[in-house]
């Protein structure tokens, strides 16, 4: 089984730890190692190093090599795809599959996003290799089961069963639904939808051709052999509403595994450990502590000294240069501050 990671997401929702040059993927916010390099970690579960592919922006290209380097790994020069631009996962996951097509021939691809928590064991790795019996035929997706009705994930309904032998391996996918409204939403949840954990299991051939099939311009705009020309032509499309709404060929395979997609402050004080008031606290640089005087369920991370008295679920988030204070509960609209800053520079 070949990986192509993908490791080229902005990350804005978590400013301002995750910056401009630090997306969060990259950025330490829970151990020594950054996201990138426990993707990292699980590919190397199933793939060689040469058979890894990591596709990024161009602009991260020495965080991804010093990430590998930290980890004691070379990556053959050609597989680190680096884009001139970013157009959502669909192109990058277009040119990595081709890259391992031009390099292995037909093969089947472990797509991973580099921005979750996940808990790789037993279970991640018997989903893998069901997974990998089903992408001869399938686009295959993994489930995750909702814990609420979040409109940032896509929704998958399990269809038909789809076994081997006596072995169920997983579903044909009856319908995938990229970020729906808060309304069906709840509907989905209530109905027994997954959602998807945005990674997936691709088999080269399968996936060409459905790509030709539901999103020609991404084909067209490749025909160029010029990588500047063609992402200047590629559709700005994420897999998910590209080809997975579309095709027919999709099938689900449940994964029961701790997921998170850290994918605001709030789910990062979901996974921090808490002091006996509730507060998770990241404090950096040396001798920097945090007081808490009536000061309950608080998100604190600061590279100083840092000191709250009566307050309750807020959200501090220090840095050297920018300072955060939020409401918990309000973590999704922090991507609105990295718009206005955008729109101020
Ligand atoms: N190379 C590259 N180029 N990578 C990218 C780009 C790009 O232009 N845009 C995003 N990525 C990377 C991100 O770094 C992340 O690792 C992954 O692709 C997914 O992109 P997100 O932007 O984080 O997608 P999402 O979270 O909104 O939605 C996806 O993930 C959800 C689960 O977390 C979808 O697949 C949903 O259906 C899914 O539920
Ligand atoms: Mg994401």
């Amino acid at each position: 089984m070949k990986t192509l990671i993908l490791a080229g997401g902005k990350g804005t929702r978590l400013w301002p730890l995750s910056r401009e040059l630090m997306p969060k993927q990259f950025v330490r916010f829970l151990d020594d190692r950054s996201l990138f390099q426990k993707t990292v970690e699980r590919a190397l579960k199933f793939s060689k190093p040469d058979e890894i592919f990591v596709v990024t922006n161009k602009k991260y290209k020495f965080r991804v090599l010093d990430d590998l380097h930290e980890l004691g790994l070379e990556l053959p020069e050609g597989n680190i795809l680096l884009e001139p631009r970013g157009r959502n996962t669909l192109p990058a996951i277009y040119w990595g599959i081709r890259r391992i097509e031009d390099a292995f021939g037909d093969s089947v691809v472990a797509v991973l996003p580099s921005d979750h928590l996940i808990d790789a064991g037993e279970a991640y790795e018997k989903a893998f290799k069901n997974a990998e019996r089903l992408a001869r035929d399938h686009l295959v997706t993994f489930g995750i089961k909702p814990t609420r009705p979040h409109t940032g994930y896509g929704y998958i309904k399990p269809g038909e069963a789809l076994r081997e032998g006596d072995a169920l391996l997983g579903y044909r996918v009856a319908e995938f639904k990229e970020k729906p409204d808060l309304e069906t939403a709840k509907r989905y949840v209530e109905e027994g939808y997954y959602w998807n954990s945005g990674m997936f299991m691709l088999d080269t051939e399968v996936f060409l051709e459905e790509v030709a099939r539901h999103a020609p311009d991404v084909l067209r705009a490749f025909e160029e052999e010029n990588i500047e020309k063609a992402y200047e032509l590629a559709p700005d499309i994420s897999i998910d509403y590209g080809v997975m709404e579309k095709t027919d060929k999709a099938a689900v395979v449940p994964l029961n595994v701790y997921w998170n997609d850290l994918g605001s402050f709030d789910a990062i004080y979901e996974v921090l450990e808490k002091d006996e008031n509730g507060n998770a606290v990241r404090i950096g640089g040396k001798r920097a502590y945090h007081i808490g005087i009536n000061s309950r369920n608080n998100l604190i991370m600061a590279e100083r000294l840092t000191a709250t008295v009566g307050v309750e679920d807020l959200i501090v988030i220090d840095t050297d240069d920018a300072l955060l204070i939020a409401h918990r509960g309000e973590g999704q609209r922090v991507k609105e501050v990295y718009k206005r800053l955008k729109e101020r520079n």
